[in-house]
């Protein structure tokens, strides 16, 4: 009679590569300062979780391009959004972990690390693209890695939530005028205050368009999941190196804060000024 584990099928350790997984934190200090596997494993772990965001974000872009768009289409959509914000959440409350390194200790291996900086995480910026923050100035951070670059431009060039939300509210028999590449600054201005106000229209009627009102809803807690991610950051770097620049090049602090003025969906932002009883 076999025991727990001693068969010959799949088991714990095997199913999830726990060998290979713990082989992958390798420290450039040598001797290996006690902080780097800290440092390693928190990036590591976020890489995994952007894998997983990136995996259900694609699921979501799938079913909402679409043609044939029903409810219980948008209701599967909101379902995988709903994972997508937990998991932001957790995302939030895990760079707190840093805050055990005292600064010291960071310089301790610090220099190790340059010219490596989190302005590579190609997973993070394919989550900016995908929400709708495209910006083709990023891509030359990955001027070393081809692939990363290919998948960006990938994501460039496909639709982001952002064009599908306003595809769903069109659906929906609302109007909302996009922008044009040639359009000038004033007239993309205006066309984004239209849009406002056609959300505004969604927002009057919400229980008329229940999981459009829950789809935007949830975009806007995504949208803030990736803010309240940037600020926490900054605030843990500030804490950590203080104004130094970063490993990057940035001004550090200074270019983070620059950053928390970004928006997926500055419309759904905007609406609430709006809103009235
Ligand atoms: C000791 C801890 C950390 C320090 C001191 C630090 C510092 C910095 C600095 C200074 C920048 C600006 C770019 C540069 O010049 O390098 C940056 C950007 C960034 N870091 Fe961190 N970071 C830390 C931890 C993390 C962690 C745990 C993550 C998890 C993914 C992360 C992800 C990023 C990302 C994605 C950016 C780009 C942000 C943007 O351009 O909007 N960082 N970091």
């Amino acid at each position: 009679m076999s025991g727990y584990g001693e068969g010959k099928g799949v088991s714990y350790n095997s199913y999830l590569k726990v060998k290979e997984l713990k082989e992958l934190q390798l420290c450039l200090s040598d001797p290996a300062h006690h902080d780097e596997p800290l440092f390693i494993i928190i990036h590591q772990t976020y890489e995994l979780w952007f894998k997983l965001i990136l995996h259900e974000l694609d699921s979501i872009v799938k079913i909402l391009e679409d043609t044939d768009l029903d409810d219980a289409k948008i209701w599967q959509a909101n379902f995988y959004l709903k994972r997508v914000v937990a998991i932001q959440k957790h995302l939030v409350n895990q760079i707190h972990i840093l805050e055990t390194m005292a600064p010291k200790e960071f310089l301790g291996f610090r220099n190790h690390l340059n010219p490596a900086s989190g302005f590579q995480s190609s997973q993070f910026r394919e989550i900016e693209f995908l929400g709708g923050m495209k910006d083709t100035n990023m891509l030359k951070y990955f001027s070393h890695e081809h692939a990363a670059v290919v998948d960006l431009q990938k994501r460039f060039d496909s639709h982001s939530l952002h064009d599908l939300f306003f595809k769903v509210i069109t659906w929906a028999g609302f109007k909302p005028v996009m922008d044009k590449e040639t359009d000038s600054e004033e007239e993309k201005k205006n066309k984004l205050e239209q849009r406002v106000q056609e959300i505004k229209k969604l927002y009057d009627q919400a229980a008329k368009y229940p999981h459009i009102y829950d789809l935007a809803e949830l975009l806007l807690d995504f949208d803030e999941g990736i803010l309240l991610w940037r600020k926490h950051h900054a605030t843990v770097v500030e804490r950590i190196i203080g104004f130094k620049q970063g490993t990057g090049g940035s001004e550090g602090v200074a270019y983070l804060k620059s950053t928390w003025t970004k928006k997926c969906f500055p419309e759904l932002w905007q609406v609430r000024t709006y809103l009235e009883i």
